[in-house]
């Protein structure tokens, strides 16, 4: 990493990892959404089509949790903003994170690859606005004024992440690549770091375990978002400086 030169690119892609010390649940740890819920149900166009009420629902609930004053961005957020602010190259934010914990914290260049949960989309238009009321089956589309054609601009299994190609670029063009606070386990994001490092980038895992693909990265730290991240940040704004 030391060869790392100022003007370089980073790319940095974030999981729930990073959002678990503002008070936000994981999915995979052992009191994650996952052991709550079945995603099968929550979380995939079938399970929309089967039961909107309990997605919407379920969707509702992490929106007002998202909307509780108690949340807010921690140092890992504020590091990653000071990062895109001092770096002098391009520093390039995709997260995984349908929370708005990393647009709060300062960061502009991001890219919310699993959607937005502060969204919400017409089904008839496709079309995505700012939402922060509860969506139920009988909600108009301000788009089209027609009941039950709203949905939570999220991304589900089965879906395709948002601007893939804007991602695979960048991933082709950095020299950094840093992976903070998820699992590894749902692709494409877990295929990322191949991707930067086939192409030459140094790759680096900071999260609370080694995550499934740790072996895949040149450094993986182990420990929490808020302590690891402001100190990689100034470890990588003091190489900038020198
Ligand atoms: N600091 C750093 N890492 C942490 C912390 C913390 N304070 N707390 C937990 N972690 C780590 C966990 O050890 C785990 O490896 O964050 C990771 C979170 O993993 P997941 O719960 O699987 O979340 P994520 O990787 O973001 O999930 C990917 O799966 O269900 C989908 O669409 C959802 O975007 C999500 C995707």
């Amino acid at each position: 990493m030391d060869r790392l030169k100022a003007t370089d690119r980073i790319v940095i892609l974030t999981g729930a990892g990073i959002s678990k010390e503002s008070g936000l649940d994981t999915f995979r740890d052992t009191d994650g959404i996952w052991a709550q819920y079945d995603l099968e149900d929550v979380a995939t166009p079938q399970g929309f089509a089967r039961n909107p009420a309990l997605v919407l629902d379920f969707y509702n609930a992490r929106r007002s949790g998202l909307l509780d004053p108690a949340v807010q961005p921690n140092a890992a957020h504020a590091a990653l903003a000071r990062l895109e602010r001092e770096w002098p190259g391009e520093v390039l934010l995709v997260t995984q994170n349908i929370d708005d914990l990393h647009e709060r914290g300062g960061s502009t260049n991001l890219i919310h690859m699993h959607g937005e949960l502060m969204k919400a989309r017409c089904l008839d238009t496709g079309r995505a606005i700012d939402w922060r009321e509860d969506i139920t089956t009988d909600t108009p589309s301000p788009m089209t004024g027609r009941p039950g054609r709203l949905r939570p601009h999220v991304v589900w299994f089965g879906e395709m992440p948002l601007e893939m190609d804007r991602i695979y670029t960048a991933l082709a063009e950095c020299s950094l690549f840093l992976s903070i606070g998820t699992s590894g386990t749902v692709y494409p994001a877990a295929g990322f770091v191949q991707e930067a490092s086939l192409h030459g980038a140094y790759a680096v895992e900071l999260n609370m375990e080694p995550s499934a693909g740790h072996t895949l990265f040149d450094e993986a730290i182990c420990g929490q978002a808020t302590k690891l991240v402001p100190a990689f940040v100034d470890r990588l704004l003091a190489l900038a400086a020198m």
